[in-house]
């Protein structure tokens, strides 16, 4: 049967694990699981201190970067510069991620990084997301809409194709979630997200770009959601990490992939 999607899973690490050998292992473990996987493409996000590592295990690893730094090099004590970034041939970079929001990165200096991303053909994966929802309003959609209008400014029409959003409602991120959220929830939002830059590029097709889902993703919900909202991957943090949660998610996406 021909296969006609592919999901994309990234797997954000944040500051974990504490040591080179078990991010090697870990990052083994996945990169197995997702050669088995027709229909997967496995992306890791380790920190930037085990992102050479990994770079040196494995050529064609696809690796992301968690951030990247508006600075190309030069005297800037303890930033990455990202001329340093080229160089270990990420071909993703995590943007905007509300960890990063929270210690003040504001919409437009994610606009400025994703536009530089864009010039230097690292594919951006732009996190979006509320804080928090009310019964009855939707606030939520104007907050999404401003962080995706921030986002594209620098993008041109032809590179939209190039970007990837992620979806992260903040309530349902982490240990401190508040709840799952539903798939019919997250299928809303990747259709208003569709419909924002289409407008904002004043197109009638469907714009290109891939959205992908991102809070407390695990074995027991990532073929549901997957099933009913109609994303194109998840953003996965905390079980990414485990070797068996991790695989099992690799594995639940291969085969909706392959059933689709
Ligand atoms: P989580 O994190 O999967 O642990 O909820 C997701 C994220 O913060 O990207």
């Amino acid at each position: 049967m021909k296969q006609t999607r592919t999901y994309l899973l990234v797997a954000n690490w944040k500051a974990n694990p504490h040591t080179v050998r078990e991010a090697k292992q870990i990052f083994t473990a996945a990169a197995r699981a997702a050669a088995r996987a027709r229909g997967v493409e496995l992306v890791v996000a380790p920190s930037y201190a085990h992102l050479s590592v990994l770079r040196a295990a494995s050529r064609t690893a696809v690796l992301a970067a968690q951030d990247i730094s508006l600075v190309a090099d030069g005297p800037h004590t303890g930033i990455v510069g990202f001329e340093q970034l080229l160089d270990l041939k990420t071909r993703y970079v995590i943007i905007g991620h509300s960890e990063r929001r929270a210690a003040g990165e504001t919409n437009e200096l994610v606009g400025e990084k994703c536009a530089l991303a864009v010039s230097l053909g690292i594919r951006p994966i732009i996190c979006i997301g509320e804080h928090t929802r009310e019964v009855g309003s939707t606030e939520y959609l104007t907050t999404i809409k401003s962080q995706l209008v921030a986002a594209f400014h620098g993008v041109s029409k032809s590179k939209v194709r190039d970007i990837v959003v992620a979806y992260e409602p903040v309530w349902a991120i982490g240990r401190d979630a508040v709840r799952d959220a539903r798939p019919d929830e997250i299928k809303e939002v990747a259709i208003f997200i569709r419909r924002v830059i289409g407008d904002l590029y004043e197109t009638k097709s469907v714009p290109p770009l891939t959205i992908i889902y991102g809070g407390s993703v695990d074995a027991k919900n990532a073929a549901y959601i997957l099933e009913e909202s109609g994303v194109d991957g998840f953003l996965v943090g905390r079980a990414s990490l485990e070797p068996k949660t991790f695989s099992a998610i690799i594995s639940a996406s291969h085969e909706i992939a392959r059933r689709s």
